[in-house]
């Protein structure tokens, strides 16, 4: 195990966690969507989550990818920069979008505003982490993995400067600086 790396001081959800958990929200959001959503991750952080939930969603789905970001290092940087749009039209589609983390949701809320405009049948939210403690910004979480505290935490696709994305469990980062 990786948890050496003297940067980790623990594993907040390990690797059976977020695969059990994982599929309960795959039954869920099956059961919600049963003519089919398209799932809308955000890159680069929800990656795993994403390709995870699909295989455990049973209805149809489409996959489309956004990149969006507000943060440099552990702190938001409360500037939302688009770097990557959709590859399709979203108008009367059901959409999903999918996460790896709600912070201080501004992201989600910069994100919900810009696809909102753009006529979906319906926007919901899954995010496989939620740290209400830092929320600046309230925004509507409808599936959710796992409730966190106010820790910087990294893997399964979460990252500090790039680094610890492929961890398979999550783990909470010593002092970041
Ligand atoms: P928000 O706009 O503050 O809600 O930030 C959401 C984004 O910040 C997420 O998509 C993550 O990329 C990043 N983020 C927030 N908290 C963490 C964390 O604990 N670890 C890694 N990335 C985080
Ligand atoms: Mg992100």
């Amino acid at each position: 195990m990786r948890n050496f790396d003297p940067h980790l001081c623990s594993i907040l959800i390990d690797e059976k966690a977020i695969q059990n958990r994982v599929r309960e929200l795959g039954a869920e959001i099956s059961a919600q969507y049963p003519d089919g959503v398209v799932l809308v991750g955000i890159l680069t952080g929800a990656l795993y989550f994403l390709v995870d939930l699909s295989r455990a969603i049973s209805c149809p789905i489409e996959i489309d990818l956004i990149a969006i970001s507000s943060y440099v290092g552990t702190s938001s940087s409360g500037t939302v920069t688009y770097k990557k749009d959709l590859s399709r039209e979203i108008d009367d589609r059901h959409v999903l979008i999918v996460e790896d983390i709600v912070d201080t949701g501004r992201t989600i809320s910069a994100l919900l505003t810009l696809l909102k405009d753009r006529n979906p049948r319906s926007l919901g939210i899954c995010t496989l982490l939620d740290k209400p403690d830092r929320r600046i910004v309230p925004v509507p979480i409808h599936h959710c993995g796992f409730t966190i505290p106010d820790q910087f935490v990294v893997g399964y696709g979460l990252d500090y400067n790039q680094a610890y994305r492929n961890l398979p469990y999550i783990a909470v980062l010593n002092e970041p600086k």
